[in-house]
């Protein structure tokens, strides 16, 4: 018996990978995160499967179901919205596991990240503008942040945030950000990537509140910096006709002669 912890994609139901699909059909017990797990997942289940909610749930609650099944020899497939490495409160579910010798593994999720970025069709790491990504959030009421994780410390170093749950504080974020970035920083709102109500808002740190009007909406990510919407940026070396590398030797006195191909 195993618990498989699954990364079931942002929203489309297509978005998840063939592991963890053929776990769901393997599985005759099933625990999902409903408030974003599409529900058109469940149809992977095997007839018969055992199906639960478990947004109603608390971490007792859910541990008991899990060792319920283990008692009974059902694997059982733990669905999670995007990807698990990330706000998906599976750490403290692997801690009790660990603790009861129950055996789990765990497969990734598309993250909602990645979704909002192809819904844009942006490449988040434009050589020349920006090189890195952080995955960050404000203090919500679940879970306070860090002092030295700050909005204004991140944005000190110019990287790309992607800002999961706090489109409902966007004042403050617009507010530490501007300094930092500029009013004309390019800045976009993606709600519900991949759903069939996607939505996208294209504006900069000193438009964006007008630009969103009233929207109440949650599940969105804001994408703040420089490379999004960015036409000026360099080529990458990696497809430079001129750079010599083990795939595409360049030159009659290559760096890597043997490889080739
Ligand atoms: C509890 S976190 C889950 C994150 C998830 N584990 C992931 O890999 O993206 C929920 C937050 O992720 C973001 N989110 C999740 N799905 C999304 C989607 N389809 N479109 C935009 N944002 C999404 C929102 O910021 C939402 O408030």
């Amino acid at each position: 018996m195993t618990v498989h912890f699954i990364g079931a994609g942002p929203g489309a139901a297509d978005l998840i990978t063939l592991r963890g699909r053929d776990l769901i059909a393997a599985s005759p017990v099933c625990l999902y995160a409903g408030s974003l797990v599409p529900k058109a997942l469940l149809a992977h289940c095997p007839q018969g499967a055992r199906i639960v909610n478990t947004a109603m749930l608390n971490l007792d609650e859910i541990t008991d179901l899990i060792a319920a099944a283990h008692k009974a020899g059902e694997d059982v497939a733990r669905l999670h919205s995007g990807d698990l490495s990330v706000w998906s409160a599976m750490g403290e579910q692997l801690r009790r596991l660990r603790a009861l010798d129950i055996p789990y593994d765990v497969t990734p999720g598309v993250p909602s990240f990645a979704a909002a970025a192809a819904t844009l069709g942006a490449e988040l790491t434009l050589p020349g503008v920006v090189q890195s990504v952080v995955l960050t959030r404000v203090s919500g009421r679940a879970s306070a942040m860090p002092e030295t994780e700050s909005l204004e410390n991140f944005a000190r170093t110019g990287a790309v945030l992607a800002i999961h749950l706090s489109v409902h504080v966007l004042e403050k974020v617009i507010a530490e950000l501007s300094p930092h970035y500029g009013a004309d920083c390019p800045v976009a709102v993606v709600w519900r990537a991949s759903w069939p109500d996607e939505r996208v808002v294209r504006a900069t740190l000193g438009t964006l509140e007008t630009a969103l009007g009233t929207e109440m909406e949650r599940t969105a990510l804001i994408l703040v910096g420089r490379s999004i919407g960015a036409e000026e940026f360099d080529e990458s070396r990696l497809y430079s006709g001129d750079y010599d590398r083990r795939y595409r030797p360049v030159g009659a006195h290559p760096r890597f002669p043997e490889t080739g191909a």
